[in-house]
Protein backbone atom coordinates (compact mmCIF):
# COMPACT_ATOMS: atom_id res chain seq x y z
CA UNK A 1 0.00 0.00 0.00
CA UNK A 2 1.38 3.22 -0.82
CA UNK A 3 2.51 5.60 2.41
CA UNK A 4 -0.31 8.20 2.97
CA UNK A 5 2.78 10.45 3.69
CA UNK A 6 2.37 12.80 0.54
CA UNK A 7 6.05 14.26 0.72
CA UNK A 8 7.58 10.57 -0.17
CA UNK A 9 6.08 10.45 -3.67
CA UNK A 10 5.37 14.13 -4.43
CA UNK A 11 4.72 13.76 -8.62
CA UNK A 12 2.38 10.74 -7.79
CA UNK A 13 0.17 13.24 -5.64
CA UNK A 14 -3.30 14.63 -7.28
CA UNK A 15 -2.64 17.72 -5.43
CA UNK A 16 1.02 18.22 -6.67
CA UNK A 17 1.18 21.85 -7.64
CA UNK A 18 -0.66 23.15 -4.43
CA UNK A 19 1.86 21.08 -2.29
CA UNK A 20 4.40 22.65 -4.52
CA UNK A 21 3.33 25.77 -3.31
CA UNK A 22 3.09 25.14 0.35
CA UNK A 23 6.85 24.86 0.40
CA UNK A 24 6.90 28.19 -1.10
CA UNK A 25 4.28 29.93 1.02
CA UNK A 26 6.13 28.19 4.15
CA UNK A 27 9.82 29.38 2.80
CA UNK A 28 8.32 33.05 2.69
CA UNK A 29 6.61 33.24 6.12
CA UNK A 30 8.90 35.84 7.97
CA UNK A 31 8.80 33.26 11.16
CA UNK A 32 10.18 30.85 8.87
CA UNK A 33 12.47 32.54 7.22
CA UNK A 34 14.24 33.45 10.67
CA UNK A 35 14.42 29.96 12.08
CA UNK A 36 15.70 28.82 8.33
CA UNK A 37 18.39 31.66 8.40
CA UNK A 38 19.21 31.07 12.44
CA UNK A 39 19.77 26.94 11.14
CA UNK A 40 21.96 27.84 8.68
CA UNK A 41 24.22 30.19 10.87
CA UNK A 42 24.01 27.39 13.65
CA UNK A 43 25.37 24.97 11.18
CA UNK A 44 28.00 27.50 10.10
CA UNK A 45 28.24 27.73 6.25
CA UNK A 46 30.86 29.49 5.07
CA UNK A 47 31.82 31.72 2.10
CA UNK A 48 33.14 29.12 -0.53
CA UNK A 49 31.40 25.85 1.45
CA UNK A 50 30.53 23.72 -1.27
CA UNK A 51 27.13 22.33 0.05
CA UNK A 52 24.63 19.66 -1.07
CA UNK A 53 21.12 19.99 0.15
CA UNK A 54 19.04 16.58 0.23
CA UNK A 55 15.36 16.64 -0.28
CA UNK A 56 15.82 20.56 -1.22
CA UNK A 57 11.81 20.76 -2.84
CA UNK A 58 12.03 24.08 -4.66
CA UNK A 59 14.69 25.74 -3.34
CA UNK A 60 13.93 27.24 -0.20
CA UNK A 61 16.90 26.72 1.45
CA UNK A 62 19.27 26.60 -1.63
CA UNK A 63 18.78 29.96 -2.00
CA UNK A 64 19.48 31.43 1.43
CA UNK A 65 22.60 28.89 1.27
CA UNK A 66 23.34 30.35 -2.14
CA UNK A 67 23.51 34.06 -0.64
CA UNK A 68 25.98 32.69 2.43
CA UNK A 69 28.81 30.52 0.75
CA UNK A 70 29.07 33.45 -2.45
CA UNK A 71 30.21 32.95 -6.03
CA UNK A 72 33.23 30.96 -4.30
CA UNK A 73 30.83 28.45 -2.97
CA UNK A 74 28.96 25.91 -4.81
CA UNK A 75 25.50 24.43 -4.46
CA UNK A 76 23.44 21.66 -5.19
CA UNK A 77 20.37 20.11 -4.81
CA UNK A 78 19.15 17.04 -4.79
CA UNK A 79 15.59 15.88 -5.09
CA UNK A 80 13.49 12.88 -6.14
CA UNK A 81 10.65 14.53 -7.77
CA UNK A 82 11.01 16.13 -10.80
CA UNK A 83 8.20 18.45 -10.91
CA UNK A 84 9.58 20.06 -7.41
CA UNK A 85 13.05 19.97 -9.38
CA UNK A 86 11.43 21.97 -12.14
CA UNK A 87 9.69 24.56 -9.70
CA UNK A 88 13.25 24.98 -8.21
CA UNK A 89 15.16 25.36 -11.43
CA UNK A 90 12.15 28.24 -12.59
CA UNK A 91 13.02 30.34 -9.39
CA UNK A 92 16.57 29.92 -9.44
CA UNK A 93 16.38 31.37 -12.65
CA UNK A 94 14.04 34.25 -11.43
CA UNK A 95 15.76 34.78 -8.54
CA UNK A 96 19.79 34.73 -10.25
CA UNK A 97 22.70 32.76 -8.92
CA UNK A 98 25.37 34.35 -6.94
CA UNK A 99 26.87 31.28 -6.72
CA UNK A 100 27.37 27.96 -8.37
CA UNK A 101 24.11 26.38 -8.41
CA UNK A 102 23.29 22.58 -9.50
CA UNK A 103 20.35 20.08 -8.90
CA UNK A 104 19.89 16.60 -9.35
CA UNK A 105 17.45 13.92 -9.36
CA UNK A 106 17.80 11.21 -6.90
CA UNK A 107 16.97 9.12 -3.78
CA UNK A 108 18.34 10.82 -0.49
CA UNK A 109 19.56 6.78 0.37
CA UNK A 110 21.33 6.14 -2.97
CA UNK A 111 23.03 9.99 -3.49
CA UNK A 112 24.78 9.56 -6.77
CA UNK A 113 27.97 11.69 -5.75
CA UNK A 114 31.77 10.20 -4.52
CA UNK A 115 33.18 10.29 -1.17
CA UNK A 116 33.82 13.12 0.82
CA UNK A 117 32.60 15.54 -1.77
CA UNK A 118 30.90 17.93 0.05
CA UNK A 119 31.77 20.80 2.86
CA UNK A 120 28.51 20.41 4.40
CA UNK A 121 25.58 18.07 3.85
CA UNK A 122 22.04 19.43 4.65
CA UNK A 123 18.45 17.69 5.24
CA UNK A 124 15.33 20.30 6.18
CA UNK A 125 12.21 18.53 6.84
CA UNK A 126 13.64 15.83 4.98
CA UNK A 127 14.20 13.09 7.34
CA UNK A 128 10.75 12.74 8.95
CA UNK A 129 9.45 11.68 5.43
CA UNK A 130 11.80 8.92 4.31
CA UNK A 131 11.47 5.37 4.91
CA UNK A 132 15.30 4.58 6.51
CA UNK A 133 16.36 7.79 8.23
CA UNK A 134 19.37 6.73 8.98
CA UNK A 135 20.19 5.04 5.90
CA UNK A 136 19.64 8.69 4.70
CA UNK A 137 21.99 10.20 6.88
CA UNK A 138 24.51 7.68 6.42
CA UNK A 139 24.26 8.45 2.87
CA UNK A 140 25.13 12.64 3.88
CA UNK A 141 27.98 11.57 5.74
CA UNK A 142 29.47 9.61 3.09
CA UNK A 143 28.95 12.23 0.91
CA UNK A 144 30.72 14.88 3.24
CA UNK A 145 34.74 15.90 3.74
CA UNK A 146 35.90 14.56 7.11
CA UNK A 147 36.07 17.20 8.99
CA UNK A 148 32.94 18.71 7.27
CA UNK A 149 29.08 19.14 8.56
CA UNK A 150 26.06 17.46 8.32
CA UNK A 151 23.37 19.12 9.67
CA UNK A 152 19.65 18.16 9.83
CA UNK A 153 16.15 20.51 10.51
CA UNK A 154 12.69 18.95 11.15
CA UNK A 155 9.85 20.00 12.54
CA UNK A 156 8.13 17.99 15.66
CA UNK A 157 4.66 16.99 15.46
CA UNK A 158 4.51 16.38 18.81
CA UNK A 159 5.34 19.77 19.95
CA UNK A 160 2.77 21.80 18.22
CA UNK A 161 0.46 23.83 20.68
CA UNK A 162 -2.68 25.52 19.60
CA UNK A 163 -5.31 27.24 21.37
CA UNK A 164 -9.10 26.00 20.61
CA UNK A 165 -11.97 25.75 22.69
CA UNK A 166 -11.84 22.30 22.19
CA UNK A 167 -8.91 20.87 23.34
CA UNK A 168 -10.34 17.30 23.12
CA UNK A 169 -11.20 17.52 19.83
CA UNK A 170 -7.37 19.42 18.95
CA UNK A 171 -5.52 16.26 20.65
CA UNK A 172 -7.56 13.62 18.80
CA UNK A 173 -6.94 15.75 15.39
CA UNK A 174 -3.57 16.63 15.93
CA UNK A 175 -2.38 13.45 17.24
CA UNK A 176 -4.28 11.05 15.49
CA UNK A 177 -3.58 12.85 11.77
CA UNK A 178 0.26 12.81 12.78
CA UNK A 179 0.68 9.01 13.63
CA UNK A 180 -1.47 7.79 10.66
CA UNK A 181 0.58 9.74 7.90
CA UNK A 182 3.92 10.07 9.75
CA UNK A 183 6.32 7.03 9.74
CA UNK A 184 8.07 9.25 12.29
CA UNK A 185 5.87 12.05 13.72
CA UNK A 186 8.60 12.89 16.44
CA UNK A 187 11.29 13.23 14.31
CA UNK A 188 12.76 16.36 15.37
CA UNK A 189 13.83 15.20 18.88
CA UNK A 190 15.74 11.91 17.27
CA UNK A 191 18.03 14.09 15.07
CA UNK A 192 21.31 14.37 17.27
CA UNK A 193 20.64 10.06 17.98
CA UNK A 194 20.58 9.68 14.06
CA UNK A 195 23.90 11.59 13.82
CA UNK A 196 25.97 9.76 16.08
CA UNK A 197 24.28 5.99 14.86
CA UNK A 198 25.70 7.42 11.47
CA UNK A 199 28.81 8.11 13.13
CA UNK A 200 29.21 12.02 13.62
CA UNK A 201 30.45 13.65 16.84
CA UNK A 202 30.74 17.36 17.96
CA UNK A 203 26.92 17.31 17.74
CA UNK A 204 24.89 20.20 18.66
CA UNK A 205 21.21 20.65 19.01
CA UNK A 206 19.68 23.87 18.36
CA UNK A 207 15.92 24.40 19.06
CA UNK A 208 13.87 26.67 17.89
CA UNK A 209 9.65 27.68 18.05
CA UNK A 210 7.66 28.91 15.17
CA UNK A 211 5.18 31.04 16.48
CA UNK A 212 1.70 32.31 15.02
CA UNK A 213 -0.71 34.84 16.56
CA UNK A 214 -2.04 35.80 13.35
CA UNK A 215 -3.07 32.77 11.00
CA UNK A 216 -0.10 33.25 8.83
CA UNK A 217 -1.41 30.97 5.20
CA UNK A 218 1.47 28.80 6.45
CA UNK A 219 -0.41 28.09 9.34
CA UNK A 220 -3.36 28.04 7.85
CA UNK A 221 -2.74 25.98 5.57
CA UNK A 222 -1.15 23.36 8.07
CA UNK A 223 -4.48 23.60 9.73
CA UNK A 224 -6.69 22.94 7.18
CA UNK A 225 -4.39 19.63 5.66
CA UNK A 226 -4.98 18.29 9.50
CA UNK A 227 -8.48 18.55 9.00
CA UNK A 228 -8.80 17.27 5.37
CA UNK A 229 -6.97 14.23 7.29
CA UNK A 230 -8.73 13.81 10.05
CA UNK A 231 -11.83 13.18 7.52
CA UNK A 232 -10.12 11.01 5.34
CA UNK A 233 -8.85 8.76 8.16
CA UNK A 234 -12.01 8.70 10.06
CA UNK A 235 -10.68 10.51 13.04
CA UNK A 236 -13.93 12.63 13.21
CA UNK A 237 -16.83 13.66 10.75
CA UNK A 238 -16.90 16.42 8.27
CA UNK A 239 -18.86 18.72 10.17
CA UNK A 240 -16.56 17.97 13.41
CA UNK A 241 -13.50 19.19 11.04
CA UNK A 242 -15.35 22.38 10.03
CA UNK A 243 -16.11 23.33 13.54
CA UNK A 244 -12.67 22.92 14.52
CA UNK A 245 -11.35 25.21 11.59
CA UNK A 246 -14.28 27.92 12.29
CA UNK A 247 -12.83 27.56 15.84
CA UNK A 248 -9.48 29.24 14.66
CA UNK A 249 -11.17 31.91 12.86
CA UNK A 250 -12.93 33.15 15.86
CA UNK A 251 -9.92 33.24 18.29
CA UNK A 252 -7.86 34.88 15.57
CA UNK A 253 -10.84 37.81 15.42
CA UNK A 254 -10.45 37.96 18.91
CA UNK A 255 -7.38 38.41 19.23
CA UNK A 256 -6.37 35.11 20.71
CA UNK A 257 -4.72 32.92 18.17
CA UNK A 258 -1.51 31.04 19.26
CA UNK A 259 -0.14 28.31 17.44
CA UNK A 260 3.95 27.43 18.39
CA UNK A 261 5.66 24.18 16.61
CA UNK A 262 9.15 23.17 17.76
CA UNK A 263 12.04 22.83 14.97
CA UNK A 264 14.86 20.88 16.06
CA UNK A 265 17.89 21.67 14.31
CA UNK A 266 20.72 19.02 15.10
CA UNK A 267 25.00 19.15 13.70
CA UNK A 268 27.84 17.12 13.74
CA UNK A 269 31.17 16.41 12.09
CA UNK A 270 32.59 14.00 10.25
CA UNK A 271 35.57 12.55 11.94
CA UNK A 272 38.77 13.06 10.52
C1 LIG B 1 8.79 18.96 3.01
S1 LIG B 1 9.76 19.06 1.56
C2 LIG B 1 11.15 20.05 2.09
C3 LIG B 1 11.76 20.87 0.99
C4 LIG B 1 12.87 21.85 1.40
N1 LIG B 1 13.94 21.20 2.11
C5 LIG B 1 12.31 22.99 2.24
O1 LIG B 1 12.55 23.01 3.46
O2 LIG B 1 11.60 23.84 1.67
C6 LIG B 1 10.48 17.44 1.43
C7 LIG B 1 11.15 17.22 0.07
O3 LIG B 1 11.88 15.98 0.14
C8 LIG B 1 11.70 15.28 -1.07
N2 LIG B 1 11.91 13.85 -0.79
C9 LIG B 1 11.12 13.02 -0.07
N3 LIG B 1 11.65 11.80 -0.03
C10 LIG B 1 12.83 11.86 -0.71
C11 LIG B 1 13.85 10.92 -1.01
N4 LIG B 1 13.77 9.65 -0.58
N5 LIG B 1 14.91 11.33 -1.72
C12 LIG B 1 15.01 12.61 -2.17
N6 LIG B 1 14.07 13.54 -1.92
C13 LIG B 1 12.99 13.18 -1.20
C14 LIG B 1 10.30 15.63 -1.53
O4 LIG B 1 10.13 15.43 -2.92
C15 LIG B 1 10.20 17.10 -1.10
O5 LIG B 1 10.58 17.96 -2.13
Amino acid sequence: MPSPDPWRALDRQPNVDRLIAALETRGATPTQARLRRRFLAFVGLRPGDRVVEVGCGTGVVLRDVAARVGRRGAVVGVDASRRVLAAARRLAARNGRPSALALRRADAARLPFAADRFDVALAVTLILHVPDPLRVVGELVRVTRPGGRVGLQDQDFGVVAVTHADRALTDRILAGVARRVYAEPYSGRRLPALLRAAGCIRIRLRTDVYQDTTLEPFTRNFLERRAENAVRFGIVTAAAAQRWLDGFTALVAAGDFVFTMNYYGAVGVKPR
